[in-house]
């Protein structure tokens, strides 16, 4: 073995074990020009050939090549795992997007939504606007305009919230008929979705703050049998074909006459039972034809046109829907509840 031989041995061997102790790019680097830079120690290696006898220069240099050739493919092998760590290492941080995720929960429709939607698209079809109020009213549109006198003892009947002597929470959707008939027509045929608010201890038929949709159509020739047709039809597009609804002769300070609605009750159909309290008939709201005071408050003129009106309660209609006994159930909250009646 030549001098040349032994010294490309620990040369290599040195390089070898520098190569596997480089931590990271810096330290590789480091390592390649300490060996094959300029004036690297295999670099040195080289220029010494000059110096060995010319016949065996030929040989010197293949051995010289030949290992630097060797010592680059190391070089590049230790970059590449080093460059593989560090994507493996970033890796371990990181979110895999394929891995299945926690299934989301998917909401659906609260009931007494439902029905106003199923109420708005039956009206819709019909030709009726849908408009909004605001659930803070004025006493003079929530009852004066409506034919309601500051000494009338149905105020006392609506437990009203006040906010000033003045302005109160709706007790009803009513007060839109009056809003509605300032600003348009005659004639008109309007629907009116919302909250309304009285002042009543809550039980197992009451809440302080409910749903109701307000309808009301004013025009040439509008008679009862038009609010018997579309409350009917209303019921129908509701409950299905064979629902069948009654009038009963009630009492409204802004219609004349007036009607309470009571729909057949889906328990018992008509036996009685304990939903519709042995009736067979369960109320779901009040109708009637507008009130002539209320026609003039607007500035209609009640020789010329006549309306109906009618406000149903849509918590009432959900219970009946989707026969649920306490009203308290639908502002609870409970997803298991809602889940079961979607
Ligand atoms: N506003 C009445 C109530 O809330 C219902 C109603 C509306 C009655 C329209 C007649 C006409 O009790």
């Amino acid at each position: 073995m030549t001098d040349l031989d032994s010294d490309l041995r620990t040369l290599k061997e040195r390089f070898e074990r520098d190569v596997a102790a480089a931590r990271d790019e810096r330290a590789l680097d480091h390592v390649r020009v300490t060996y094959l830079g300029r004036t690297g120690e295999l670099t040195v290696l080289r220029r010494g050939i000059g110096a060995i006898p010319p016949a065996e220069r030929p040989n010197a240099g293949k051995i010289i090549n030949v290992a630097a050739g060797d010592m680059e493919a190391k070089l590049v092998a230790a970059q590449t795992t080093l460059e593989r760590a560090v994507i493996e290492a970033s890796l371990g941080d990181t979110i895999d997007v394929t891995f299945p995720g926690p299934r989301a929960r998917i909401g659906s429709l609260h009931p007494v939504r439902s029905v106003m939607a199923d109420i708005a698209r039956y009206f819709s079809r019909h030709g009726f606007a849908i408009v909004l109020g605001p659930e803070i009213e004025t006493d003079a549109n929530n009852f004066d305009a409506l034919n309601i006198p500051p000494d009338h003892p149905a105020r006392e009947g609506f437990d009203s919230f006040y906010l000033r002597p003045d302005l109160l929470l709706r007790t009803h959707t009513s007060p839109m008929q009056v809003r509605a008939m300032r600003t348009s027509g005659p004639p008109i045929a309007i629907i009116v979705p919302g909250k309304a608010y009285r002042r009543d201890a809550v039980d197992a038929r009451h809440l302080y703050q409910f749903h109701q949709v307000e309808g009301l159509m004013v025009g040439r020739g509008i008679h009862f049998g038009h609010l018997k047709g579309m409350l009917t039809g209303m019921m129908r597009e509701l409950f299905g074909p064979a629902q069948e609804i009654r009038f009963r002769p009630s009492f409204f300070p802004f219609t004349e006459p007036s009607a309470e609605v009571d729909v057949s009750c889906p328990g018992c159909r008509g036996g009685g039972c304990r939903t519709c309290g042995g009736s067979g008939w369960i109320e779901i709201g009040g109708s009637g034809m507008v009130h002539p005071n209320v026609l003039r408050s607007v500035g209609y003129d009640p020789d010329a046109v006549t309306g109906w009106a009618f406000g149903c309660g849509l918590e009432r209609i959900a219970m009946k829907k989707y026969d649920v006994n306490d009203i308290r159930e639908f502002i609870e909250n409970k997803p298991a509840f809602l889940e079961q009646l979607a």
